[in-house]
């Protein structure tokens, strides 16, 4: 069961204050620990390439106190939509220090950061050439350019130009005949979330090619390389299951560093990264209580042949086996979206039996979808109506991707499963001012 550090600050007092002040479900962060991973982060890159920019990505999860936090350790905002600009400078960043990235920038939003100077990297042609040149009179503007790989998957390509194929050249031919006061300071690339070390070496030759082609046939010399995120922390969901051995982020600083020092020998670019999970999974603690458990015995093989022969050879087994299943209250679709293990999981129980016995436990959600799982086949103890069930990296990706399907609005699920509208803005985010007041347990009391 989990071991880190925030889960053991959660004692059985500790949550049942929150839970009495705040309500269950809820979700928790350490600001301790998002300033430990920054420090960590931002140490690498100054011994081994001290040209850097950190830049918080803010979709990871844009409560207004985790970005204040990352702000006020000074790391920069890497935003995506009209919505998370918006927001950016409400908590008070400047358009410089801005990364705007994003295949929908807001029209607003886009025009505004450009002519302020934010970092803005263009993800499409389309994009590029539904810039208001008339309005812009001539004025230099300078943009940055997101690519993509075909050395990685569909998924991955349809963001931004290609870097092997030739399309950033034509692009930025087309770039210069369009309005030739356009400056390319910047090459932005985002390898997705699961990613080793080697392939950002293998990147970074790549971005870095480009970089000199492009100060070759056009004279811009290229400011930045950003590498967006994809850095790993213990204990990360992700679609290939959960990943509790990944690399230091030495290592994949090490990686990129290496090849820009060679391939620069003179002026560098910066180096940029666009850290999500690395800086605020682990921080979040997610905090259920059990609403009903019970034991099932375990299901019967449709198949008739299997079935059959199973009954032969077992005949003594027969349903001997039972499965505990606890359901808490809060469900996949709220926060976490992929399955727990033992180790992500502390229990806080009411009536805790004094056999050490075990059971196959699968933890269930309250909605009323049948596959509505937290976790399948992990080992826990006999729980009971009231129990605490702690889900720790919870921080990256859960409120951000939460959805409205629920049965019922726990506390948390109200502070978090507002309006998607795009457009207000505003209501949105006084709900989440309020969700602010959890931040940091320090500040919970
Ligand atoms: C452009 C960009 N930058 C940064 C990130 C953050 O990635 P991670 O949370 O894996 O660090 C993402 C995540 O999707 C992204 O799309």
């Amino acid at each position: 069961m989990s071991t880190d550090k925030t889960t053991h600050l959660l004692t059985k007092e500790v949550v049942d204050k929150l839970i009495r002040d705040y309500g269950s479900p809820l979700l928790v962060f350490d600001e301790s620990v998002i300033k430990t991973r920054y420090k960590e982060i931002e140490g690498a890159l100054d011994i081994l390439y001290p040209k850097n920019k950190i830049a918080y990505s803010v979709k990871t999860n844009y409560l207004p106190a985790l970005i204040s936090i990352l702000k006020d350790s000074g790391v920069l905002s890497e935003v995506v939509s009209g919505f998370e600009y918006w927001l950016a400078k409400k908590l008070g960043y400047r358009d410089e220090e801005i990364i705007y990235n994003g295949p929908d920038k807001s029209k607003e939003s886009l025009e505004e950061a450009l002519m302020n100077g934010a970092m803005v990297n263009i993800d499409s042609r389309d994009e590029f050439l539904a810039l208001p040149f008339k309005k812009l009179k001539n004025k230099k503007i300078k943009i940055g350019i997101r690519t993509n790989t075909s050395t990685r998957s569909l998924s991955h390509q349809r963001f931004g130009f290609n870097l092997e194929n030739g399309e950033i050249f034509s692009f930025i031919d087309e770039v210069k005949k369009k309005y030739p006061q356009c400056v390319i300071a910047g090459l932005h690339i985002h390898l997705n979330s699961v990613i080793k070390p080697s392939h950002y070496e293998d990147i970074a030759e790549r971005l870095s090619d480009c970089a000199i082609a492009i100060e070759k046939k056009w004279g811009d010399s290229i400011q930045y390389l950003d590498f967006g995120g994809g850095f790993l922390v213990p204990g990360a969901r992700s679609m290939w299951g959960i990943l509790w051995d990944v690399p230091d982020i030495e290592e994949y600083v090490m990686g990129i560093a290496n090849v820009l020092l060679k391939k620069f020998p003179n002026e560098k670019p910066y180096l940029i990264v666009e850290p999500g999970r690395y800086l605020i999974d682990e921080a979040g603690i997610f905090i259920t209580t059990v609403i009903n458990s019970k034991f099932v015995e375990s299901f019967q093989d449709n198949n008739k042949i299997r079935h059959l022969f199973a009954n032969i050879l077992f005949k003594a087994k027969k349903h001997s086996d039972s499965i505990q299943i606890a359901a808490i209250d809060s469900n996949k679709t709220s926060i976490l979206k992929s399955l727990s293990d033992e180790r992500h999981i502390k229990l806080i129980q009411t009536n805790k039996s004094l056999k050490n016995k075990t059971y196959s436990t699968y933890i269930v959600g309250n909605s009323c979808i049948p596959p509505d799982y937290l976790s399948k086949k992990i080992n826990l103890p006999c729980l009971n109506r009231g129990d605490k069930i702690l889900f720790s990296n919870a921080g990256a990706y859960s409120i951000s991707r939460s959805e409205q399907f629920s049965v019922s609005f726990g506390k948390a699920k109200n502070l978090v499963g507002i309006s998607r509208k795009k457009k207000s803005f505003g209501n949105r985010v006084i709900c989440y001012w309020i969700c602010d007041s959890l931040c940091g347990l320090e500040k919970a009391y």
